[in-house]
């Protein structure tokens, strides 16, 4: 029953702002535990990296799939059925299981080739050049500016913008409607509300990308937009309207609050570490372990959850049928089984891999992506104010789902 209370303690407000305390005491006790299910709603907690390495391979668990969610619910009328995002999101390869995710996974996957990244890099260098402009306008005369609010939220809607086919004039619209989509799941008292905003932006995001398709098709172009509608129009790929449509929401937002608070969170660690700082801004060629190294040590979706399709086992932790288990990717990325000194920030540790991007068939698409973004962002921010400073405390963001900042409040020196 240990770890029953310290699931409690994850979820209140402390372990959401920390919860890595929480996640200490959860690697002593082993690999995975069992939960009660009357309290918890998991049967099971799953923390360590070898463990969810096996559990995200694992064809016996899936993910909370439509049928699923219909099964639990039991009315004729499922209750997540009448919420417009809750319908949009089971639509998307996130919770589709076998045979329908390869459907779809394979595709998107057209889009994110090595190829087309090498593409996009001279996009996004533009693209983060252009809001350091306005952050150094805004913060002209040792005015105080939003971190957050000026670079790292309108950045990677830029960057998807670019990958989906979005007009760079249409751009600024989205980061109000991503954002409520994306806490549609966050767990706890505010879900309604939560779920109330998810609902309206998901209408006006569907309606968004159904006037997209319809204008890619008569005039495509060198976008994921197109090249989906280029693999069905050719027979290599079957979906319908409304699941691209979905699917292009999906992507939309699975590669925005992550890559946001990804850029706050690499921010805030290098503020705080002055020989690493100074070491990313002048030497371009240690971006790729600071990143992998940002991303290991705050992780930016906490966790993920899977179903057991037959009674099975975690690590030796008994899971009935129908059981949940809750994925704990940010206990992975501190797990002392696998990276020494986990608590400590060293991008030259050896062998890193961050669990952020979770492992198996659901792995993130845009992990390549992100990751180059990243490695672009911040030596560029770096570069441009070596002098950028705290101008106050950055507010936390109180969310259980992600974790980063709400408001980093600087100066640009
Ligand atoms: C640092 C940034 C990012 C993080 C931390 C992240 C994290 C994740 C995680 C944890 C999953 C798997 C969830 C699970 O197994 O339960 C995932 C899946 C996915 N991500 Fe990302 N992501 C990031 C950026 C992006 C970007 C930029 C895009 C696209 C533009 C993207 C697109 C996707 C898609 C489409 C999936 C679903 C794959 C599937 O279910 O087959 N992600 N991401």
């Amino acid at each position: 029953m240990q770890t029953a209370i310290a699931l409690r303690e994850l979820f209140s407000a402390e372990g959401r702002r920390d919860p890595y305390p929480f996640y200490a005491g959860l690697h002593q006790v082993g690999q995975a535990a069992p939960l009660d299910p009357v309290v918890d709603r998991y049967s099971v907690v799953v923390h360590g990296y070898e463990a969810i390495e096996k559990l995200t391979r694992d064809p016996v668990f899936k993910m909370l799939d439509a049928a699923y969610l219909d099964r639990l619910d039991g009315r004729d009328e499922p209750l997540w059925r009448r919420r417009r995002s809750l319908r949009v999101l089971q639509q998307t390869v996130f919770f589709l299981n076998p045979p329908d995710h390869a459907r779809l996974r394979r595709p998107l996957a057209q889009a994110f080739t090595a190829r087309r990244m090498a593409r996009l890099e001279p996009a996004i260098v533009r693209l983060v050049d252009r809001r350091l402009d306005q952050l150094e306008e805004a913060g002209a005369g040792g005015r105080t500016v939003d971190f957050m609010k000026l670079f790292a939220y309108p950045v990677p809607s830029d960057v998807i913008g670019e990958l989906v086919g979005v007009p760079e004039e249409d751009r600024p619209w989205f980061p109000p409607r991503s954002e409520p989509f994306s806490l549609v799941l966050e767990p706890g008292p505010q879900n309604w509300r939560y779920l109330q905003a998810g609902d309206a932006a998901a209408a006006e995001l569907a309606a968004y990308f159904a006037r997209l398709v319809e204008t890619r098709r008569s005039a495509p172009r060198d976008d994921l937009t197109s090249t989906l509608l280029e693999q069905r129009a050719s027979g290599a790929a079957e979906f319908s309207d409304e699941e691209l449509v979905s699917n292009l929401i999906g992507v939309y937002n699975a590669g925005f609050l992550t890559s946001v608070h990804s850029i706050g969170n690499g921010l805030i660690l290098l503020m705080e570490r002055p020989a690493h700082r100074a070491e990313l801004r002048d030497k371009p060629e240690v971006a790729p372990a600071y990143v992998e190294e940002i991303l290991r040590y705050k992780t930016p979706v906490q966790f993920g959850v899977r179903y057991a399709t037959e009674d099975t086992e975690v690590m030796g932790v008994p899971v009935p049928e129908g059981g949940e288990a809750l994925v704990l990717l940010g206990a992975a990325n501190r797990d002392p089984r696998r990276f020494s000194d986990p608590d400590v920030f060293d991008p030259h540790r050896p062998d890193n891999h961050t669990m952020s991007f979770s492992v198996g068939p659901h792995y993130c698409l845009g992990a390549a992506l992100s990751k180059l973004e990243i490695q672009l962002a911040l030596p560029m921010v770096l570069r441009r104010f070596p002098r950028l400073a705290l101008a106050g405390s950055p507010r936390t963001l109180d969310l259980m789902t992600f974790h980063g900042y709400q408001e980093i409040p600087v100066t640009l020196g």
